[in-house]
């Protein structure tokens, strides 16, 4: 009896960390964001839908490159709920990501989507690695039009292996709110800083290489 309790109990919770780890369904036919509102609810308080016009749904600009010019020589424009207020419970975004050459996307993961991405221009190195214990790499060159997915939560990358051209990416998420964790700013940007002894252990290095590596965060 215990036991079957016990079992009960665990496929509960098993359905339940699946459920909360997409966005919900909506309940009616949209509920677009109120940025102004000071109820704070998983997800964003509708608009009264009396107000709610065209605009609500459209964002324009994603024909606009972002500026590569920084230390990874990638950029990416986001179209979340934040830029996109119709997107609130709709369970979906998407963003532009533009590489120089040879430039990444470093290696994040989004804890709250999967992500398909797909090459309009150039051609991209892309790859995700799998949980413990196996951490396999998949890993694929795309050509323009090819289409790739990194499924939710593992950490994934994609790099302009061209020295010359710029390439660009556009990709769709499964939430109105993906996150993104980068592995380097997280571990080594923490704010304050994890202690350089704990990741000096954790990556098997001299606690001086994780300290110049936190100065550069
Ligand atoms: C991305 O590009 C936009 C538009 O040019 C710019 O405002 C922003 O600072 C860039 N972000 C990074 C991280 O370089």
């Amino acid at each position: 009896m215990a036991s079957h309790l016990l079992l009960l109990g665990l496929l509960f919770s098993a359905t339940f960390s699946f459920i909360f780890a997409t966005d919900p369904s909506q309940l009616q036919d949209f509920c677009v964001a109120d940025p102004n509102s000071e109820v704070f609810v998983n997800g964003v308080v509708c608009k009264d839908p009396k107000l709610v016009k065209a605009d609500d749904f459209f964002f324009r600009g994603l024909n606009m490159m972002g500026n590569t010019y920084n230390d990874v020589g990638s950029n990416v424009t986001q179209v979340f709920v934040a830029q996109l207020a119709g997107l609130n419970t709709l369970g979906i975004s998407m963003v532009r990501i533009d590489y120089a050459p040879l430039g990444i996307n470093a290696p994040h993961t989004h804890p709250r989507a999967t992500e398909i991405l797909t090459v309009i221009e150039g051609r991209l190195l892309v790859g995700f690695v799998t949980s413990n214990p196996d951490n396999t790499l998949f890993t694929k060159v795309l050509e323009v039009g090819d289409v790739f997915v990194f499924p939710q939560g593992l950490i994934h990358f994609q790099a302009n292996i061209d020295e010359h051209a710029n390439a660009v990416a556009i990709a769709a998420l499964s939430s109105q709110n993906p996150g993104v964790i980068t592995i380097a700013n997280a571990v080594f940007g923490s704010n304050p800083d994890i202690d350089a002894n704990i990741l000096a252990k954790a990556f098997q290095v001299d606690v001086d290489v994780v300290t110049k590596i936190q100065a550069k965060f």
